[in-house]
């Protein structure tokens, strides 16, 4: 496995205090944040834009993972570039034009990546791998923090983990994970781990240590452990 990514999810923050919130995670050893953009329209809940996105840039100079669950996601590309990501994740089911959506955000010098919702087969992403750097897989249905991992899409994981094979493409897994769920999704091949719930629930005194809780559990697993076959 690549160097575990852990990505805490600013979704589980408490909104009112998001700047401090994102720095103290920062501090507690996340390596990204992951920043879940939601129009109540693709997902059934809303959350933030590019003006957050932007307010929240100089608090840390972690790498900004925006995960973007809206459709149509094109028209709001370079704001959310402009506003300091610098990965943009874009659903495949969100448009019919995916592909144009990858380009354009690799042409606003960004990192691509690619999501999959649980019911969405794998092959979906195969005609895009070599226009991405990442592939999502979500591990529950998207819209909201709290919900239970669904170990079904698991499956999804090991088969995006076979068509990367060769190249240079993390897999990230979102939603139910914690230092529990986290050793099935290495052991199907994931290496990037947003948490919102696991890492923010008990407050800031315990971000530290939740975080180490899930590199340490998908340390182990990676090191125990063969990857499922497909
Ligand atoms: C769900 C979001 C996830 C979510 C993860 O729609 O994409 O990033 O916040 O939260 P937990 O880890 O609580 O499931
Ligand atoms: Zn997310």
């Amino acid at each position: 496995m690549a160097a575990p990514v852990i990505a805490p999810s600013i979704l589980s923050a408490d909104f009112a205090r998001l700047g401090e919130e994102t720095r103290a995670v920062a501090e507690a050893g996340a390596d990204w944040i992951h920043l879940d953009v939601m129009d109540g329209h693709f997902v059934p809940n809303i959350t933030f834009g590019p003006p957050v996105v932007k307010a929240l840039r100089p608090h840390t100079d972690k790498y900004f993972d925006v995960h973007l669950m809206i459709a149509p996601a094109d028209p709001y590309l370079a704001a959310f570039a402009e506003a300091g990501a610098d990965g943009i994740t874009v659903h495949v089911e969100a448009g019919p034009h995916v592909h144009r959506s990858l380009q354009t955000i690799r042409a606003l010098g960004k990192r691509a990546g690619v999501a999959l919702n649980p019911g969405t087969p794998a092959a979906m992403v195969e005609p895009l791998l070599d226009m991405v750097d990442l592939v999502l897989v979500m591990t529950v249905n998207p819209g909201f923090g709290g919900q239970s991992f669904l170990a079904g899409a698991l499956e999804t994981v090991a088969r995006v983990k076979a068509m990367c094979a060769g190249r240079d493409i993390r897999i990230e897994v979102d939603g139910g994970i914690d230092a529990e769920t986290v050793v099935a999704a290495v052991r199907a091949g994931a290496d990037t781990f947003v948490a919102g719930n696991a890492v923010f629930k008990g407050g800031p005194a315990h971000y530290a240590e939740r975080i180490a809780a899930i590199r340490a559990a998908a340390g182990t697993a990676a090191g125990s452990a063969k990857t499922i076959p497909c």
